[in-house]
């Protein structure tokens, strides 16, 4: 009999708190959806006091999906816990999720107050919660750095007061492996009622080490691992579920198991990079392009004769299936229908007539149609209600020469035409635009990611636009690099011009 472990999922909370990857309400139900039907336990929806979007998210989200508890996170604050019990009024299953710091450096500088007051506001915050639900789940902020003898402490004194979970975060990343297991093993050894309630993980990766740290809190009798898709998050991100689930599917001798339908992972990766604009780095466990790639002699020889020779995991455990049908022009609407369905995402037939008709002008211009070619192009109507678009682009480079850019752009349906000349085709296009919008921009980061199917290939351009002291993210995919350019920073431009 194996240990169950519950995967409480923050790709809507944590992973979404990163500049530039914020997703709108229908975005965040699909994520939810495909969140559910990956097997996840618990969906920490949002923070619902922090943005009426946020708010909205957790009430839409708690009515679309079925089986997850949705989660809601809050302050140890009365406002913040109304306002998630009325976000989390539709949920068939609903856990309020509050806390406070609890190490010197917050206790000090953050809340100018004393350890005694802190446990005292911690038993209040739960207490209110547990008017509202029967679920309360009760993070220690940077348990990682907060001695472990207060800890145990508050812990026993939030369970006291009836939480049912209690998260213990190492918020900054700081901890070893071996000094974050210890810790949840001086918690499940010195806090009386420790039985009452779930041990949860909640761990960074500032050091790369979120993986090691959960593993570690696992193994020492931790039974909820908190985690996002890909591992982002804020900073170098969040431990990575798909790492989690991996790692105990495959280490069998740790008596652990999840409800995780592993096979369900590479859809999910994909969409959540996707929406987010996140590319995943090629060398990313389980999930990166390169991670089932053998690239040397000696590897390709031994896995040609027997996969288990370098394979330590089946590509298709985790929904990768080399034999998947190449999509070419020539395929119909059902083979686009089954890769979207791979991908997790569910379509009317109105919406997939019209990726259809994107597909096939985009088939026209290259030969095979990649996974990421079809998130573009169903994503690609997130454009549509754009106040800026752009409506032609005519650009003349070359060695030798100075590029020169003309470009189209309509404005709340008015027509601008501007030209001018530049360091390379990019910048000509740019200051073109910038003939037409007159802002002080400056291109902060410009990504473009990596092109792995030929030259007929379509591009992605990542931007970062800083304006009047904050940072735009935009995005941009065309099979001419020069468009996508402009297509990444006029998208950038449309979050801050209305
Ligand atoms: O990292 C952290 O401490 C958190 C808490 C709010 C749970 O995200
Ligand atoms: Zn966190």
């Amino acid at each position: 009999m194996s240990d169950r472990l519950f995967i409480f999922d923050t790709t809507l909370r944590d992973g979404e708190q990163v500049p530039g990857c914020q997703l709108n309400t229908v975005e965040k139900i699909q994520v939810a959806k495909a969140l559910e039907a990956l097997g996840v336990d618990i969906i920490e929806a949002g923070f619902p006091v922090s943005s009426p979007g946020d708010f909205k998210s957790v009430v839409e989200i708690s009515k679309a999906v079925t089986w997850p508890t949705i989660c809601a996170l809050t302050r140890a604050v009365e406002k913040d816990i109304d306002v998630a019990a009325e976000a989390l009024k539709f949920a068939k299953r609903s856990r309020i999720h509050t806390g406070i710091g609890t190490s010197d450096p917050h206790i000090k500088y953050k809340f100018n107050s004393t350890r005694e007051e802190i446990i005292e506001r911690a038993i209040a915050a739960t207490k209110y919660a547990r008017k509202f639900v029967d679920d309360v789940e009760f993070y220690c902020e940077d348990a990682g750095r907060t001695e472990n003898e207060y800890l145990a402490r508050v812990v026993e004194a939030v369970i006291k007061a009836g939480a049912t979970v209690v998260n213990i975060p190492d918020t900054t990343g700081y901890c070893l492996p071996d000094e974050y297991g210890a810790k949840i093993k001086y918690l499940m050894e010195h806090v009386d009622g420790i039985e009452k309630a779930i041990i949860s993980t909640h761990c960074h990766n500032d050091l790369g080490m979120a993986t090691a740290n959960t593993v570690q809190g696992v193994l020492n009798g931790a039974r909820q691992v908190e985690v996002t898709i890909n591992g982002i998050g804020e900073r170098a991100g969040n431990t990575s579920l798909e790492e989690i689930a991996m790692i105990f599917r495959s280490h069998k001798e740790c008596g652990i198991s999840t409800n995780i339908n592993t096979t369900k992972i590479y859809g999910i990766s994909r969409m959540v990079s996707s929406l987010m604009n996140m590319p995943i780095q090629p060398n990313k466990a389980i999930v990166g392009r390169n991670a089932f790639a053998h690239s040397s002699g000696i590897h390709q020889d031994g896995v040609l004769k027997n996969a288990q020779t370098y394979e330590i995991i089946d590509p298709k455990d985790v929904g990768i299936d080399d034999n998947a049908i190449v999509l070419t022009a020539r395929s119909g609407r059902a083979a686009l229908k089954h890769r979207l369905h791979v991908l997790g995402i569910e379509i009317n037939q109105e919406k997939l007539d019209q990726i259809y008709e994107d597909f096939l002008k985009l088939a026209d211009k290259k030969k095979e149609i990649t996974d990421d070619d079809v998130l573009v192009l169903a994503g690609a109507d997130r454009s549509m209600n754009h106040h800026i678009k752009l409506d032609y682009l005519q650009v003349t480079s070359g060695v030798g020469v100075r590029s020169v850019a003309s470009l189209g752009l309509s404005i709340a349906g008015e027509k601008f035409e501007a030209a001018s000349s530049g360091n390379g085709p990019v910048d000509a296009a740019i200051k073109a635009l910038k003939q037409i919008i007159h802002r002080q921009m400056v291109l902060k980061e410009f990504t473009i990611q990596a092109i792995s199917k030929g030259s007929d290939d379509v591009g992605k351009v990542h931007m970062q636009v800083e304006y009047d002291g904050h940072v735009y993210y935009g995005f941009g995919a065309n099979t001419d690099i020069i468009a996508a350019s402009v297509e990444a920073y006029i998208d950038a431009i449309n979050k801050f011009v209305k």
